[in-house]
């Protein structure tokens, strides 16, 4: 059988070394599966245990480098979700990082299938730096467009490995405890933001980033609701785990820190309670996290949601922009409409993603100056690309 050994003294190699020595090198084992910790590295080849002792010869290309491990390159793999929320809920006892570290936020695309927006998310992405963020997309497993999309964008490959998804079901909070186990595996990515194909950034790539990562707060609403909506929907049954005084509402639209996004993958205490116990008509998406955050971290929660939408008509779906609606007025009273806290301090800016913006919004969205785009530019300009004017084939069947 053979072991994983971790040595972290010369440029950081690993060498597989026969079990006889785990013993002796106890402190550098991190794992009997080695494939479920390097899973891009090749099959290691087994060595004996003369070579495990001269630190000269280990070879740094049979486990790759720190870096390899640290932010994988590849999303797709092979783990059950058992195995890829266990793996997830690690979290490194040594709190400084040992290479100069970039906090990236991690965007996590909650989709059906095709992303009717996608040029608005390539044009806010284009020319950052990839140190700075990444893309995961959770689509339902029948999908099968991926081929449309380009190897210079940025969703190129970053389909997770995704089950069928129920609105309103616990398969819709399985998609997005997949997403943060997905990309919890990147550590690397401090924050973490649950968006729809119907999600739309406000602001540019620059400022949300700095919006996100500076706040000492996660965004994620979370509320008592007194009513049948709110108080109604609490069980009984989940007593005494979860009393009434605990039980939230909020939006599903959620971003996290590191550390909560840690303790959502690792939860194995209120998960089975709300699987049990919160069925139609009560949703888990919109319970499950907020309570539960607001059990395990509610000084770190703003309690607010950095996602607009507009659910002032009632019933159980938001407004739904179409072309029509989209102008430089509307997004910027959802840019600067509001007024609430950020870090103790009074902010204009309470959203920078705004929902739900349906595929005829594309256009208006795309089109500048004047038009919706304008306050949202790429991060290196693209003055006039041909990929974002208007009737370029491209953007056609988008
Ligand atoms: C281990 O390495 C030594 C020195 O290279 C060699 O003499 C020996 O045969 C090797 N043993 C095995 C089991 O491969
Ligand atoms: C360690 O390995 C190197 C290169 O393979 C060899 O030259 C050296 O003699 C070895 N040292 C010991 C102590 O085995
Ligand atoms: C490491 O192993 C690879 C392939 O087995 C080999 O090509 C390379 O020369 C080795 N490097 C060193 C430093 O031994
Ligand atoms: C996953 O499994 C398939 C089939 O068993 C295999 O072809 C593929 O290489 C595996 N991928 C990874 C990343 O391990
Ligand atoms: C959010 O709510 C929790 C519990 O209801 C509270 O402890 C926390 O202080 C609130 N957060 C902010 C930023 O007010
Ligand atoms: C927030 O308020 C504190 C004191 O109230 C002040 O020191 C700080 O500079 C303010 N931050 C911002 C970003 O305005
Ligand atoms: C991003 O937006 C901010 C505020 O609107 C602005 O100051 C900054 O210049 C913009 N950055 C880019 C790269 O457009």
């Amino acid at each position: 059988m053979a072991r994983a050994l971790f040595c972290l003294s010369l440029c950081v190699c690993g060498i597989v070394v026969a079990s006889v020595v785990t013993t002796r090198v106890g402190e550098y084992i991190v794992s009997d599966g080695d494939d479920l910790f390097f899973p891009q590295m090749g099959t290691p080849t087994t060595t004996n245990t003369t070579t495990s002792n001269n630190n000269t010869a280990l070879n740094c290309s049979v486990l790759g480098d720190l870096r390899e491990w640290v932010s994988p390159k590849e999303v797709w793999h092979n783990m059950s979700d058992e195995e890829l929320m266990w793996r997830a809920s690690m979290a490194p006892g040594v709190e400084e990082f040992p290479y100069e570290r970039k906090a990236k936020v991690a965007f996590m695309f909650l989709t059906r299938g095709r992303l009717p927006l996608r040029m608005v998310w390539e044009r806010f992405f284009h020319g950052c730096d990839r140190r700075l963020f990444s893309v995961y997309v959770h689509v339902q497993p029948e999908f099968v467009g991926e081929e449309e999309i380009p190897p210079s964008s940025v969703f190129f490959r970053r389909r997770i490995p995704s089950k069928p998804v129920q609105w309103g079901r616990p398969t819709m909070v399985d998609a997005e405890r997949r997403l943060l186990a997905n990309a919890l595996l990147d550590f690397d990515n401090e924050r973490f933001v649950l968006l729809s194909e119907s999600c739309i950034p406000l602001f540019n790539f620059t400022l949300i980033h700095s919006y996100l990562t500076r706040s000492s707060h996660s965004f994620l609403s979370s509320f008592d609701d007194p009513r049948k909506s709110g108080r109604g929907r609490y069980n009984k049954r989940m007593w005494p785990a979860v009393t009434l005084q605990d039980w939230r509402k909020g939006s599903q639209w959620f971003e996290v820190h590191r550390a909560i996004a840690v303790s959502v993958v690792s939860d194995v205490t209120y998960y089975p309670l709300f699987e049990a116990h919160c069925a139609p008509p009560c949703y888990m998406d919109e319970h499950y996290l907020p309570t539960l955050v607001t059990k395990t971290h509610p000084a770190r929660c703003a309690n607010r949601s950095v996602t607009w939408v507009d659910w002032s008509r009632g019933g159980s779906h938001p407004k739904m922009y179409r072309r029509r609606d989209v102008s430089k007025g509307l997004l910027d009273r959802m840019r600067y409409g509001g007024r609430c806290g950020y870090n103790g301090n009074a902010s204009e800016i309470c959203f920078v993603f705004a929902r739900k913006f349906d595929a005829s919004a594309l256009e208006p969205l795309l089109s500048s100056p004047g038009g919706g785009s304008s306050g949202m530019e790429p991060c290196v300009r693209v003055a006039p690309a041909p990929l974002f004017t208007r009737c370029h084939p491209t953007l056609r069947g988008e």
